[in-house]
């Protein structure tokens, strides 16, 4: 829609500050609000927000220190918020039924009991979450620990994050959002922290960059053209090692945590942050030195042995029987029904498979709330080099399975579990609850 690339800076999104710092916790306010920004240039498009912006500000805080954030809805219909890989409590998860009325506020509070890592934020309202998500209910949350300071990656302005997404705008700059047609066909517009095809100037130097999915349906194969790209994390934090990557398949939800090294780079040097999908995303511009006293260390961090699990469980992801719906074992989402009950304190097999081998085959994106899971197998072959580490999204190809190892701990309640792929999920049913019970 009009746009000359790399005319536009990225923009790193601000960070929302506590309000009120107090002994056991940080205190926040922030809101849920209609506002018309600024995404492409010289337009003003209607967008839903956390905080009046596209993106939200990013809310940093501190593994092991407690986050309390009042929402207040400002928008003239229910939201609610799930903060995406966070180890919360049932009442605190965003459950899609548990809303915030237009007008009214409530507080979500986060233990931050859990691994350093880039979650996120976004509305989770029932058979709304995908629209609301995709007209740009999203945030960072970044938890971060001294521990992983030490490790000395690239840090402060060198440690960016970058949502990733693609959308559709009609001829007036505005959000399309239309359920009933292939987003594939037609979102092909595509954004960085909420600007198309923006430019960033960098030093030659390493860098560390939090990826971010957040397109509604569309997996990103990236790459960074010949600058070496090492993986150092994913969803749930550091992987045990960095891997060498030179393309990087990225789904809905996920994150993806690189460090790419413009060292030696001239200055003038431009490179290109490409996806196999629609083209390039974003283009750096080397236009500095800078000193860099950052490493990767060969060793990020040394998993726990894994627990022992209890039980093995069968989930299954497919087609309904008229081809209308996407289902979860063979049933629609009903927020009043339990399809898995859960004791806490012990340890799961989940053997995902994706049924749907129709159509050349369909991709879905399995994501549990409340855990972190180990990715123990693809179809009894070993997980991929990213896959390592901790995660809470997993992209599940058409007629394969994937077995993962979730441990449940702490928090009793229902948690939902279901598709990234939001139409999927909101519009297409394919979600599902446990209830984790003593
Ligand atoms: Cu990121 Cu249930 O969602
Ligand atoms: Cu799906």
């Amino acid at each position: 829609p009009g746009v000359t690339p790399y005319t536009v800076g990225l923009t790193i999104p601000g960070q929302l500050r506590p309000t009120r710092v107090y002994a056991d916790h940080d205190y926040y306010e922030h809101t849920m609000e209609s506002a018309e920004v600024r995404i492409l240039p010289g337009v003003k498009t209607t967008a839903l927000t956390f905080g009046g912006s596209f993106i939200g500000p990013t809310i940093r805080a501190k593994a092991g220190r407690t986050v309390r954030i009042k929402y207040t809805n400002r928008l003239t219909e229910p939201a609610n918020v799930h903060l995406h890989g966070g180890h919360v409590a049932a009442d605190n998860d965003g459950h899609p039924m548990d809303t915030i009325p237009p007008g009214a506020s409530r507080v979500y509070e986060y233990p931050n009991r859990q691994d350093p890592a880039m979650l996120w934020y976004h509305d989770h309202t029932h058979h709304r979450e995908a629209e609301h998500v995709y007209r740009g209910m999203h945030g960072f949350y970044l938890l971060e620990s001294d521990a992983e300071k030490q490790l000395n990656l690239p840090s402060g302005k060198y440690d960016v994050p970058m949502m990733i997404r693609d959308a559709a705008f009609d001829e007036n700059g505005q959000l399309v959002f239309d359920d009933t047609v292939d987003p594939l066909q037609t979102r092909l517009t595509t954004m960085v922290n909420g600007k198309v095809q923006p430019y960033f100037a960098v030093a030659a130097r390493r860098y560390r960059f939090r990826l971010l999915n957040t397109s509604n349906h569309r997996t990103f194969h990236l790459s960074f053209g010949d600058l070496p790209v090492v993986q150092v994390g994913s969803d749930g934090g550091l992987l045990p090692r960095p891997v060498p990557v030179t393309e990087l398949s990225i789904s809905p939800a996920e994150r993806i945590d690189v460090v790419v090294d413009f060292g030696g780079r001239a200055i003038g040097s431009r490179f290109l942050l490409q996806t196999a999908e629609l083209g390039p995303v974003l283009r750096f511009d080397v236009d500095r030195k800078a000193k860099d006293t950052s490493i990767v260390p060969a060793v990020l961090r040394t998993m726990p042995a894994p627990p022992v699990p209890i039980r093995e469980r069968d989930i299954t992801l497919g087609l309904s029987p008229d081809q209308q719906w996407f289902w979860i074992d063979g049933k629609p989402y009903d927020p009043y029904r339990i399809d898995a009950t859960v004791r806490r304190g012990t340890t799961e097999i989940w053997n995902v498979h994706n049924a749907d081998t129709d159509f050349g085959g369909i991709e879905h994106v399995f994501h549990m709330h409340l855990v972190q899971f180990r990715v123990l197998d693809r179809d009894g072959a070993p997980p991929l080099p990213g896959e390592s580490g901790f995660k809470d999204t997993v992209h599940i190809p058409g007629g394969t399975s994937v077995r993962l190892l979730a441990k449940f701990t702490d928090f009793t309640g229902v948690y939902a579990y279901h598709c990234h792929m939001m139409e999927h999920a909101s519009t297409f049913q394919m979600m599902a609850q446990m209830e984790v019970v003593t």
